[in-house]
Parts: structure tokens; sequence; C-alpha cells
């Protein structure tokens, strides 16, 4: 949600500012904006795409914006840059000022006129007022932002100066350092062609660069070191590299991305106490990655691991309990799920985060990280950090197996063995994606559409609908197999689409049975199973590649992937951006 760029240095800086608002338009946005100092400052924003901007403007320094209307509709003169009355700063922000109305009132008995009706401008009139005062630019920023409660990442520019000033609380941002030029981002693909260096701010960091310089400062305005890291994102990594969307090609990199978070889960050394009970807390994706991992979880732990929906957690009493609490987010900027780390260990849990973001806020309010090494995801619907974030949860199980004493070496040998093969078995079902589009030609005029199954494999049923739906917009639901008869049942006509992933475990004769059920209501049976007696049953049989079936999640996971996508496709729907979707949630 909302992305930023700023960029000081040799180059032209309008093109370069579109070229990282592109980069950043995964994010999710409703209009977009740059300003550029050449002599004065010049702004040009829309309500819209990037692709609205001409960037017609000549200059070194600018700063971008793409926003997610939060306070203000998505309007041209809602959309960031702001500048104060006196056109000489230029800001842009993304979260939220908690308290703007009441700075907003005092400055307008001051004098100062506002444009917009966003809670970001008045950062633009307070640096204003803070520089008549102070008569420097980092003074004056820092007196401004010391003004402001609520989240934010801001980036500012003075007419008539060459250096940028950016401030972190709660929001990403990320300095790039290049050669004779320098970046600010809210994420690395935004200037990755430029460079692999970075600094990645802490909450309360302030930066200041210019072509040839970055330094750093707390909010008192007091130097402070920051260490350099590299990122070792290739610049293809944020291209689609002549697939026809992000989202099928990270569900190509699938084995990939799995290869090298095993790579980084394997390097990671976590030390993680017995409290005979875990909490999973997480949203979207990352909640039904923690859910499948669940399954496997309780069965080699033999401990109680409970669900929770980040956004819920919050209102769930203080009730007494020592737990290992797990926070999955792919982005490690979901605000949300943040907020729920921070109860959890004020709660006195445990706390360990999932993340595939290095450095990201999640980071800094737990006692552990593991991260996911998907690279960078651009789709919107999340694909290979869902298939990272399972693998993870998979790794966990077994290793705090063995770390709490509750299975053997053997044990453990025999399950890396399988959790190994991941990959492989990944790329096996990519090759099912012939046989998917056939049947998403079925699917493409639906309207409604049921998932089942049961056990470890009704996590992946909520997947594959929450897929659907958000890409195609075709009502989905994923219901328990056995809850059919409970409700959803009564919804079941002739052509209704039924989903069913049936594995052979325990699951496997009450799943055909369920199967018996909505196939004699007329529905159209696509399963998706290894098992070649379900043939005789359905309309469709997905045939996934033979496995154990506490992996199968794997390979099915990618059937459900496909499947949406080629839905989708067929529809015609814009399949990396879905509407009123962000990538990043940053607002509770
Ligand atoms: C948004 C994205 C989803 C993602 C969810 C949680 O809704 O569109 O793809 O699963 O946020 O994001 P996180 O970064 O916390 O995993």
């Amino acid at each position: 949600m909302c992305g930023i760029i700023g960029y000081t240095g040799f180059r032209k800086a309008a093109p370069i500012l579109l070229d990282a608002l592109k980069r950043l338009e995964y994010r999710g946005y409703d209009s977009a904006g740059i300003a550029v100092i050449n002599h004065e400052i010049k702004v040009e924003k829309r309500s819209g795409y990037v692709s609205y901007l001409s960037g017609n403007m000549e200059g070194h320094v600018g700063i971008g914006h793409t926003r997610w209307a939060t306070h203000g509709e998505p309007t041209d003169i809602n959309a960031h840059p702001f500048v104060d009355c006196r056109n000489e700063f230029a800001i842009v922000h993304n979260g939220i000022i908690e308290n703007h109305e009441k700075l907003k009132e005092d400055l307008i008995k001051k004098g100062h006129r506002y444009s917009s009706k966003t809670d970001s401008e008045v950062i633009a009139h307070l640096l204003e007022e803070e520089y008549e005062k102070a008569g420097d630019f980092r003074k004056a920023f820092i007196n401004a932002i010391n003004r402001l409660k609520g989240s934010f990442a801001i980036a500012a520019i003075h007419k008539g100066e060459k250096r940028i000033m950016g401030v972190k609380k709660e929001s990403p941002l990320i300095v790039g350092i290049g050669d004779g030029e320098n970046f600010l981002a809210s994420d690395v693909p935004a200037f990755l062609p430029y460079t692999n260096r970075v600094v990645i701010l802490e909450d309360g960091d302030v930066c200041e660069i210019t072509p040839k310089s970055v330094s750093f400062y707390d909010m008192n305005g007091n130097p402070v070191e920051k260490k350099e890291e590299y990122i070792d994102w290739s610049p293809e990594s944020a291209e689609k590299s002549g697939y026809e969307h992000f989202m099928l090609k990270e569900i190509y990199e699938q084995p990939v991305a799995i290869e090298n978070t095993v790579h980084s889960l394997f390097s990671t050394h976590i030390d993680l106490k017995y409290h005979g009970k875990i909490n999973v807390i997480a949203c979207g994706t990352s909640y039904n990655a923690g859910f499948a991992g669940k399954y496997l979880m309780e069965k080699m732990l033999k401990i109680p691991v409970e669900m929770h929906y980040s956004s819920e957690y919050r209102t769930r009493p203080n009730v007494r309990e020592r737990a290992l609490s797990i926070l999955i987010t792919q982005s490690g900027e979901t605000a949300d799920t943040l907020m729920a780390a921070k109860i959890a260990r004020k709660r006195g849990h445990e706390t360990l985060a999932i993340t595939n973001v290095l450095g990201s806020s999640i980071t800094h309010h737990v006692d552990h990280v593991l991260y996911t090494s998907a690279g960078p995801e651009i789709g919107v619907a999340a694909t290979k950090t869902f298939m990272a974030q399972l693998a993870s949860m998979y790794y966990l199980s077994a290793k705090l197996g063995v770390d709490y004493g509750i299975i053997n070496e053997s044990r453990h040998e025999e399950f890396m063995e399988e959790f190994r093969r991941i990959p492989r078995l990944i790329e096996n079902s990519l090759q099912l994606e012939d046989d998917i589009k056939k049947i998403a030609y079925e699917l493409k005029d639906k309207e409604h559409m049921f998932y089942i199954a049961r056990g470890i494999n009704y996590p992946l049923a909520m997947e594959g609908a929450l897929k659907m739906k958000e890409i195609s917009y075709i009502h989905a639901e994923a219901y328990p197999a056995g809850e059919l008869k409970h409700g959803p049942l009564a919804l079941i006509r002739k052509g209704t689409p039924v989903v069913a992933i049936v594995s052979k475990d325990e699951t496997y004769e009450k799943m055909l049975s369920n199967i018996k059920e909505v196939s004699a209501r007329g529905a159209y049976v696509i399963a998706i199973s290894s098992e070649s007696e379900v043939k005789s049953y359905v309309d469709q049989w997905i045939r996934t590649p033979s496995n154990n079936p506490d992996f199968s999640t794997f390979s099915s996971a990618v059937v459900l992937q496909l499947l949406a996508y080629h839905t989708a496709k067929l529809r015609g729907c814009e399949i990396d951006k879905p509407r009123n979707l962000a990538k990043s949630v940053t607002v509770e």
C-alpha cells in the first residue's frame, strides 16, 4: 500500500521516479505523482495509473508516490506529493497522521491554506513553519516530524537543495546507495536496476541523502551509524522475463524459491523454548500457509497449535498462557500482524516471525526471525511466498520435534528426505498446466464455486478459493467437506463447480462420500488427487504426483494457483493488480 521513491543524483530525476513507481505498482494504489526540483518545485499528480503521468520535467532531484486512499478520495488533488503554501517544500507520505486534524486547525489559524482532504498535506505546512524558525532543512524536518503522531514513512525535498530528507516510523523506508546518486524507497525493487546496496531504516531513523552522501540521525537529530547490506536480488527478479504476468512467473519460480528458502532455513540458528502451546497469527494467504502448517505441527509435536487472524488477535482477552507465537507475513509490514506481534510480546509469549523481507518492520518486534528466501513477489496474489511459508512451517515442525525431544533422529531424517524433495514435487505439478487450462475454460463463465477438503487439505482449499476470488472475481468458498451438509449443500445445483482435494490418508473414504454427495446434486466436480480411483466419481481429475499425503499440499497448491490464474486470464481480469487489493496492507 502506497509507495515512496526519492532520487538525487546525476541523471534526470523524472524518468527514474516514474520507472520506480511502476516497480512499486504491485503494492496497490489508486493515484500517483512526482515532484522534481528545477529552480522551483514542479509537481505532476493524477488519480489512476502511473502511466498517466508524462514526467515531462527537468531536474535531478525528486520524489514520487503511489497512493492507496485512506483519508480523502483517490482524486488528482488528494494524490501526493504535497507542497506548502510557498511551493518551497514537497513531501510524500505513507501511513496515517493521527493528529492531523488538530495540526491542520492550528496551521489554518496561522494562515495556511490547504488544497486536499488528506492527513498527509499537513506535513508540508509543518515544514514551512518549522523552516521559518530553524532556517535549515534538516532541523526543520526533524522538528516537524516530532510534532506528528501516528505511523509514517516520509520523503521531503526543499527548493534549491540537492538533499532529500526521510524518516521511518512503522512504515517501510529503505536507502539505496549508488555511485554519484542515491535513492530512498519503500521497497528494494524500486531502485534495483541501479543498486543492490541498501540501508534498511528502523523505526525512529531519519536519513539525509545527497548525490554523494547518505547520513542517518535519530529523531532528536543525533547522528547514528547504520549498517549497509547487500541485497542479492537481480533486477530481472522484479521483471516479467517473458511471462505474461508476474503471477505466472512467480508460480514457475517456486522450485527455486523453495531451494533458496531451505538453504536459508538450514543456515539459521534459532533456539526456541518449550511452552506446550503454539499460536500462529497472520492475515490472508499467510494465514492459510500457517493453517496448513498447524496440522503438521500438531501431528509432529502433539501440542495445541491455535490459529488467529491478526486483526482478531487484539480483541482476544489476555488469557493465561505460556506460548510460542509465530507471526507469518511475507511483507513484514502488515499493520494488523505488527500489532499482534507487539501484543503477543507484551503478553509474555516468545515470538517468532516468518517473513520474506530482510529488516522489515516485523523483525524489530519479535524475538526470533526465520527468513523465507522467495525473492521479490510482485503479483498481489501471493504464490511463491505461500509455498516458502508452508515449507518454513514444515521445517519448524520437524526442528521443534527434535528440539523438544518428541521425535527421534531417524524419524527426523525420514521427514527431511521428503522435505528436500519439495522443489521436484512442485516442478512435476507445474507440468499439469495444459490440463488445468482446459478445466479453466469450463469455469470461466461461472459465478460461484466451492472448494472442499478435509484435514491438512482444508487450508489448501481455503487458499485455492482465496486465489480464485481475488484474481478472477468468481465467488469461491472453501468448506471442510464434513460441513457441507450443514448449509452449503443447499447451494449446489446442476453445474456448480466443486473443487475437491483428496489425499490417500485417513480422510480418503470420507472425501469420496462427500464427492458423491455433491455429484448426486449435479455439481461439476474437479478432483485434485494422486489416486486414480477418484476419477470414476468426478467430472475432471487433475492427477497430482503420487507422494506422501503430508507433502501433497505442495503439489495441490500449484494446481490451485494455476487454476485460478488461467480462469482469471480467460475472464480478462487484471491478474497482477486485482481491483481494490493491495500487496502490503499497512492500515488496520
Ligand atoms: C494482502 C495481500 C495478500 C497477503 C496479505 C497478507 O492482502 O494481497 O497476498 O497474503 O496481504 O500479507 P503479508 O505481507 O502479511 O503476508
